[in-house]
């Protein structure tokens, strides 16, 4: 079979077979619409064509309860539908909280993948099966779209922003990995494969963990390489806020606006400090652009998530050694 309907065939996340359900039953009825309407407008033409030149035919001033029913039942049929694919739409889109994190960075032409324990992939994607996966996407040049076929999951990785999307693998087995957003000579080259494993055989994977430790420890490497560890102490909150606990909190801006500190805010003060400021502080932090890949400001991420309130909780699974395992020393 092709590849790609081979991959439709699949249903591999635990969404696959509502999906599939909803999918059918919206061609089914939107399909029988169409042939309703077409097959009226046929009949009524012939039926009802005109005869002779001068045939008038008779005045019909409307049935109240024909109009009625043509407009309540489909408006039933249709807000049901649109109810339903909103609820799956939402379920797909939320991530449940206990969710693993892997970051995922597409460049031309290829996908690189970071797990909290530090291992890195290229175009592969090991995962454990019924365990939830949330990934969060960017891209360092252009427009590219993960997508699974047979997890019935696409999400754009967006230049300048994370995007987010999760799954849970329902059965152990490969699923194909696409690009499907157009993105340069190589677009269709830039595949690759997830590989959903069996909790144990998985445990034995990712046992082998990164080279360099994991995600939050190749991030406090960073913090010191970079020198912010010389401005954001986190005893004694000099020039620079305390990162500390900083994750998920509301921050107070000198604007007198408040935002959240997840993932994007995180990124853009470190490439754009200037367009946040925190209120009480002043703008002199430089920029860092240039300087840092998406994989690096990933683990500044992971290191500020892993000393925050968020990293602090248990999130479940493969996340939890992850982190837990060598919590970073902070000083
Ligand atoms: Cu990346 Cu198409």
């Amino acid at each position: 079979m092709n590849p790609f309907f081979q991959s439709w065939a699949q249903q591999g996340s635990s969404v696959s077979a509502e999906y599939d359900l909803f999918f059918w039953l919206l061609t089914v009825v939107c399909g029988i619409v169409v042939l309703g309407v077409a097959a009226m407008i046929v009949y009524s033409a012939i039926r009802y064509r005109r005869r002779s030149e001068t045939e008038l035919p008779p005045q019909i001033q409307g049935g109240i309860k024909l109009e009625l029913a043509w407009t309540i039942i489909p408006l039933i049929i249709f807000m049901g539908m649109f109810a339903w694919g909103t609820s799956l739409y939402l379920k797909m889109q939320i991530a449940p909280p206990e969710a693993t994190d892997i970051y995922v960075v597409g460049k031309q032409w290829m996908w690189k993948l970071q797990h909290l324990n530090g291992a890195r992939e290229i175009n592969e994607l090991h995962v454990p099966v019924g365990q939830s996966v949330r990934l969060i996407l960017t891209s360092q040049d252009v427009i590219h779209s993960f997508f699974i076929p047979g997890f019935r999951i696409k999400q754009d990785a967006i230049p300048g922003r994370y995007t987010t999307i999760w799954f849970r693998a329902a059965h152990a087995g490969d699923y194909r990995l696409f690009c499907a957003e157009y993105c340069g000579t190589k677009h269709s080259g830039m595949i690759g494969w997830i590989h959903a494993m069996e909790p144990r055989e998985y445990q034995e994977w990712v046992e082998r963990g990164g080279a360099e430790g994991t995600m939050a420890s190749m991030g406090e490497k960073m913090f010191h390489q970079f020198a912010c560890a010389n401005c954001h102490h986190f005893e004694d909150p000099g020039n620079c806020p305390n990162l500390r606990g900083l994750f998920g909190t509301q921050v107070q801006l000198d604007d007198g606006t408040v935002v959240t500190a997840d993932e994007s805010y995180i990124r853009e003060s470190i490439l754009n400090p200037g367009a946040k400021i925190v209120a009480g502080y002043d703008d002199f932090m430089p920029t860092f652009r240039d300087q840092i890949s998406e994989e690096q400001i990933a683990q500044l991420i992971a290191f500020i998530k892993a000393i925050g309130p968020e990293g602090s909780k248990p999130i479940g699974g493969v996340g939890t050694s992850a982190i837990s395992g060598t919590r970073p020393g902070v000083r």
